[in-house]
Formats: structure tokens, sequence, C-alpha cells
């Protein structure tokens, strides 16, 4: 068992107090979160020297985290990770209608996502389990939606999610973490020279908007190949219609699983730290984004600014607007039957 420590984070705005827990294995290495969101504010980690340093993005205040994560730094996404479509889908001929959020379409859950709960965390094994329960309709959803999240915290620097959830009417459901990284340090500037691996031959081309085409598009000779190891940067102004329509990378991955159960999706180096990420899944996807929307009007942690390609995020999912896109692998969850998904995240050094 490792230790979890938990200290008051303050009040939101409507007077819910808000903890942060630390869990800290036997390296001295932490990962801290927020009951509000979930949100995981630090992961702190050695360098090939064994020097400890944050490497996720995030902000200092309670405040902030409420009132300017429009990146969702750090935070559990639901009940849909990424877009849907029109803000609309359909189960058994009934329509539900989402909040439009972004454009005309539903981002990360609408309005009021989980990244924008309070969440109830107890300490389980060597980590902690969230839980919450969202209402029958809210955010236009379908169904009551219990969930279950474990963060785990281990001696090898592994941070692995589990995610479950049942429901009592058919609903969809597509839950992911939305932490961003900077293996040299959160607030440390571009993340274009890590280089990057992601298991996947074929991604998900989008419209202007960020909803899939439809298309599963081969890797092979685009921007998008990351079977090689690859500069984030090296290929990323490419005049590539996909690149242009993404802002730089901000597409799902179709992850080349070797059958079921938790298998590799991407890996991260950081050449001047020596920090490594290696990511694996159950999930059939993973939305590489850039950080392409930080624009330096944040302030972060650290205390620097955080600017365009600032941080990375590698959210394990589902395909974005799996409920309008019948040949996408199925969101749909019914009364039942259990929603699970894990992603690890182990940290290492080329050490
Ligand atoms: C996801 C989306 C991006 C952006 C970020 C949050 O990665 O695909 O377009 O909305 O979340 O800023």
């Amino acid at each position: 068992m490792q230790p979890v420590t938990k200290a008051s984070f303050g009040k939101t705005r409507d007077g819910t107090a808000v903890d942060r827990y630390t869990l800290t294995n036997g390296n001295g290495a932490s990962v801290s979160f927020l009951s509000y969101g979930g949100i995981i504010t630090e992961i702190s980690v050695p360098d090939r020297l064994g020097r400890l340093g944050n490497v996720a993005l995030g902000f200092k205040d309670l405040r902030d985290y409420e009132t300017r994560n429009g990146p969702y730094f750090g935070a559990l996404i639901g009940r849909y990770g990424n877009r849907i479509g029109g803000a609309k889908f359909s189960i058994d001929g009934k329509e539900y209608k989402l909040a439009a959020n972004n454009g005309p379409n539903s981002l990360h859950g609408g309005n009021r996502g989980f990244d924008k709960v309070v969440w109830t965390v107890e300490a389980q094994g060597a980590g902690a389990k969230l839980s919450y329960v969202s209402k029958d309709g809210e955010e236009g959803y379908p169904g009551t939606l219990k969930v279950g999240v474990v963060y785990t915290w281990t001696d090898d620097n592994t941070l692995r999610i589990d995610y479950e959830a049942t429901t009592d009417k058919t609903t969809v459901v597509n839950l992911t973490n939305h932490s961003y990284f900077n293996l040299a340090g959160g607030g440390a500037g571009s993340i274009e020279g890590h280089i990057l691996t992601i298991n996947a031959d074929a991604f998900t081309p989008v419209d202007g908007g960020g909803i899939p085409t439809g298309e599963i598009a081969p890797v092979a000779g685009t921007p998008f190949d990351f079977r090689q190891a690859m500069p984030i940067g090296a290929r990323i102004r490419s005049s590539h219609p996909q690149t242009v329509a993404g802002h730089g990378y901000d597409h799902n991955f179709v992850l080349d699983r070797g059958g079921a159960g938790l298998s590799f999706c991407a890996r991260a180096y950081e050449p001047t730290s020596g920090r490594i990420l290696t990511m694996s899944t159950t999930e059939p996807g993973v939305q590489f984004y850039s950080g392409n929307f930080l624009d330096a009007t944040i302030v972060g942690a650290a205390g620097r600014q955080y600017r365009q390609g600032d941080g990375f995020c590698l959210e394990t999912q589902h395909f974005p607007d799996s409920p309008n896109q019948p040949e996408f692998p199925s969101t749909l969850l019914k009364p039942g039957e259990t929603f699970r998904s894990s992603t690890t995240h182990t940290f290492s050094t080329d050490a």
C-alpha cells in the first residue's frame, strides 16, 4: 500500500469543499489529483539524473480550474470524450439533444461534463477510487450512469486508470483523461522535440469542425505515420489537408491492437531530460492532440505561460462521433452491462 495524503484545495464557487490527493510511491515520485473533475494536477517523476519534475500541465488554483479550464487540463472526461456531431444522436429511433459547446457540435460531455463535477474519493490499494452518479438526462444523455474511476500509482512509476460504468437505460459512454504532458516539465516550452511513436496504421480524418468524415485512412505516407519514432514537430507544419484542418495534430488514431486487454498505444521520449512515457490501453483509439489551442493567455502552475504546442495529450478512447457513425466500434451501454476501460502510463528514463 502506498501512502495517500489529502489536503484541502478550497471551495468551488458554489461552496463545495474540494480536496487534493497525493499518491506517493516508494521512489518518492508522486501523482496529485483533485476531487473536482478528477483533475490530475501534477505528475512528479525523475529525469535521467533522478531529479523529480512535474510533467503535467495545470493551474495553481481551484478558481482557475473552475473558470479557465477551456483546455481541460488533467480532467476526467465524460460522458462522451471528444465530439458528437450536430450535438445529437439517436438510440432506437429516439433523438437525444446535447449542448452545442463547440460550434454546432458537443465536446467532452457538454456544458458541465465530468471535468466540472465534484467526485467522491476513497483510498483503494495503491491509489484511490473516484465515484460519480450522473442523473438520467444530465447534459441530455439518457440513463442514470454510475461511474467509478480508479487511479493507481505503483513503484514502477506507472499511473493506471481503470474506468467502470453502469446504466439503467441504454446510453452512450466514452470516458478518458485529458492530461497534457511536457516531459521536460510543464511550462518548459514546446513539445515539438518529443519523439513520438503511435501504434496505429490508420487514423480518422476530420472535417473543419473536428468531426470524423467516416473514413479510416492509412497513415502510410502522411504526417500521421508515427509507427516509427518521429519528432512531433517534424511534420506538424505540413500542408497536408488534415494537419491544416486540425491546426496541427488533433486526431483519433486507430490503434493496432493485439487482441483483448491492455495493448501498446504510444511512447513519447524527451531527449533533454531523458524522460519516456509509455502508454497501453484497452481502448480502440487514441486522440493525439498537440496543444494547438493553447494561446499564452494561460499562466500555468510553474508560473510560466503555455503557448501553442507547449503540451500534448494522448486521450485513449473510442472514436469521436461514434454514436452517429455505425461503422465505428460501438459506444452503446445497456442496462445489465458494465463498461470497462483501462489505460497505463509508465514513466521511465533513458539512463
Ligand atoms: C480535444 C479536442 C481538441 C480540443 C481539446 C481541448 O483534444 O479534440 O480539439 O478541444 O480537447 O482543448
